[in-house]
């Protein structure tokens, strides 16, 4: 059976032959994501290999300043996943367990990069486990490579004309170039 089948057969204790649906694993990667990185994207790769869809929730806070709208945002997420129709992209506001329930996930995937996320991300997880017992937070690690990666270390290397190469998709590198209108360095290493 593939992921994606929901239905499928099996015996029952008579040994009859009966249809049974599978519950389709879904789980929610929520984030500012302005913008998203190759770190974020690494760890969406590997959400694809335990879940059968991921939905990548971008956070709508107007009192929160970001660089790209939130439709920006959404956009260039979908365009780097439009290949995976396993990958679902949607905004929200309000409170996190509220939107995983309405989407019908009881997961939420967190990226951990270093010691120094787990203190915020620890009260995150278990204020939301308060709200809504019901609702997992799963970390998972990034690869190495992108341990050290951030949305906003990424904006402050492009806005001083830095080099963007691995560190994100194409389409935000040409989004951020855009922005700050800076042209595109090689490394210098
Ligand atoms: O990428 P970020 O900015 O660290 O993501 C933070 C995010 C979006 C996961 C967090 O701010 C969030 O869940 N906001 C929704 C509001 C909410 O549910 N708050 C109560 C739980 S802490």
């Amino acid at each position: 059976m593939t992921k994606q089948n929901i239905f499928d057969t099996k015996l029952n204790n008579s040994g009859e032959r009966v249809h049974c649906a599978y519950m389709i694993k879904k789980a929610v990667y929520p984030g500012s994501l302005d913008p998203i990185t190759n770190g974020h994207v690494d760890i969406i790769r590997r959400g694809l290999e335990i879940f059968d869809q991921i939905l990548v929730a971008v956070l709508e806070n107007p009192k929160k300043k970001s660089l790209f709208s939130t439709k920006e945002r959404v956009a260039m997420i979908q365009e780097i996943f439009a290949e995976n129709e396993n990958v679902e992209v949607k905004s929200f506001h309000g409170l996190l367990v509220d939107f995983a329930k309405t989407n019908e996930s009881k997961m939420i995937i967190r990226g951990l990069r270093a010691i120094s996320d787990f203190e915020y991300e620890f009260q995150m997880a278990l204020m939301n486990r308060k709200l809504d017992p019901e609702i997992e937070t799963l970390f998972m690690m990034p690869s190495l490579n992108y341990s050290f990666l951030s949305s906003r270390l990424v904006k402050e290397v492009s806005m001083l004309g830095g080099c963007l190469e691995g560190l994100v998709p194409g389409e935000v590198e040409d989004k951020l170039r855009d922005t700050y209108k800076t042209t595109p360095k090689t490394n210098s290493i």
